[in-house]
């Protein structure tokens, strides 16, 4: 008999109603199952540039990557480039990358500082704000031209929680009214004190649907990820659903699947996790099911000896993986120590190809007894010290991601998918209650497409 035991997966059923860790009342998307011509279809990806891409607020860019006035960041969306930066006031403005006068891209790189744009067609100038501070020999235009001194056109832009978010819709409704998460959940991170220390670009060969539904579940862990068994509790996960689009699943980190019959015994993938909190796991007298505990205990007292002001979470959120998504394209990982900020990034023209875009965000903490937790799949050599930004790696596809295991094995997954969904024989997704995002996320997508939004 069917019973939706989905439901009652939680982390903590003792959460009060405003606590962040509460599960969220249920939302009923329905049972529709979509045509997936939503997935290859070029109609269908040009209306999502005309009706989503170009009219929701999007993740353009973090603020510690643009910290001091004149810092620019260039934001890439399908066909569009849009430059954010810092102003001399210490607000942010974003405009499209494009000269005035001949249509010239001003800027070429991802990143950089400037006092002021200057366009390297015929050299004319732009200040921080966009209007234009210099016409190269402003003698021979006849003035009727540019008697309103021509300027880069203004996007809409707003900062929230350390991001900075565009809508290239002309008038489009505020960031807080279509942000579905409540206040406060995302400053609890303080991604503002967070900095980027790895930025990678992939191409790969799926729609960008097809990832956004991959990344949305862990229902599939057991199969491609078979490793994860022995530190995530996919059968714990708390799925909620939150206003306008967005979602999220707290996982369960430090501890088995409840899919394995001995939850006793322990595994080096746990007795690692414990060394990297400085417990020595020869020591360590309980069972694989208090590990997870025993963790959140070391990184509370390590929090106490360095100040790291980890009161304001709660102990589920010391070692579990809260997997917000944020409306149409997000997803962060978040995590005391820090983030993954996964952007599923359109293709400017095959609906069958997207860009993983992928940043690691670390809170740099200077103590030769702290390090970021090795699942977070940093190089050896990675600075974590928040001092050095480095330059955004492309990956084309075809090369090895080399994001890490989990990582990889979903870029090897996901093209084999799409070939799938591409088939005659596929009648659309048949979506069980572990994969409740996925069917919140597309209804979220057609109330645009249809005009609802
Ligand atoms: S196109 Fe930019 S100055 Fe001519
Ligand atoms: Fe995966």
């Amino acid at each position: 008999m069917w019973n939706n035991v989905v439901e009652s997966w939680q982390i903590d059923p003792e959460a009060g109603t405003d606590d962040l860790e509460a599960k969220q009342p249920f939302i009923d998307n329905g049972l529709d199952v979509h045509d997936p011509g939503r997935y290859y279809d070029p109609g269908f990806m040009a209306r999502e540039w005309d009706r989503l891409w170009t009219r929701t607020w999007l993740i353009a860019a973090i603020e510690t990557d643009i910290p001091e006035p004149g810092d620019y960041s260039v934001f890439r969306l399908g066909r569009e480039s849009i430059i954010i930066v810092r102003q001399q006031d210490g607000s942010v403005k974003a405009m499209y990358n494009v000269c005035a006068h001949r249509g010239n891209q001003i800027v070429q790189n991802d990143r950089g500082s400037v006092m002021q744009f200057t366009c390297a067609f015929h050299s004319w100038q732009y200040g921080l704000d966009g209007h234009c501070t210099q016409i190269t020999d402003k003698n021979t235009f006849n003035p009727e031209l540019v008697k309103q001194n021509p300027k880069l056109t203004p996007v809409h832009c707003e900062t929230y929680a350390g991001l900075v978010f565009i809508n290239l819709d002309e008038n489009p409704p505020a960031l807080k009214e279509r942000f579905g998460l409540p206040g406060g959940y995302l400053e609890n991170y303080q991604l503002d004190k967070m900095h980027c220390v790895r930025h990678i670009v992939t191409e790969w060969h799926a729609n960008w649907k097809t990832a956004v539904d991959a990344f949305y579940e862990t229902y599939h862990l057991h199969a491609v990820h078979p490793e994860t068994q022995d530190v995530m509790d996919d059968m714990g996960v708390q799925l909620d659903l939150y206003p306008h689009g967005g979602s999220r699943m707290l996982v369960p980190i430090a501890v088995k699947t409840k899919r394995q019959a001995d939850q006793a015994a322990m595994n080096p993938s746990l007795e690692y996790m414990m060394t990297e909190v400085n417990i020595d796991p020869s020591q360590f007298t309980g069972s694989a099911s208090e590990v997870r505990e025993a963790i959140q205990k070391a990184k509370r007292a390590r929090s106490d000896r360095l100040g790291l002001g980890y009161e304001r979470f709660t102990d589920g959120q010391l070692t579990d993986s809260w997997a917000t998504g944020i409306f149409p394209n997000v997803q962060i990982g978040l995590h005391p120590e820090g983030a993954f900020l996964m952007r599923f990034m359109p293709h400017p023209t095959d609906p069958e190809k997207f860009y993983y875009d992928t940043m690691t965000l670390v809170r740099p903490v200077d103590d030769p007894l702290y390090s970021v937790p090795g699942w977070m799949g940093l190089p050896k050599d990675t600075d974590t010290s928040g001092k050095i930004r480095p330059e955004t790696e492309y990956i084309s596809s075809g090369e090895a991601p080399n994001l890490g295991l989990v990582l990889d094995q979903d870029s090897e997954l996901l093209p084999v998918v799409q070939r799938g969904i591409r088939s005659k024989g596929f009648n659309g997704a048949i979506w069980g209650e572990q994969e409740q995002r996925l069917r919140h996320f597309h209804r979220e997508v057609n109330r645009y497409l249809d005009g609802e939004k």
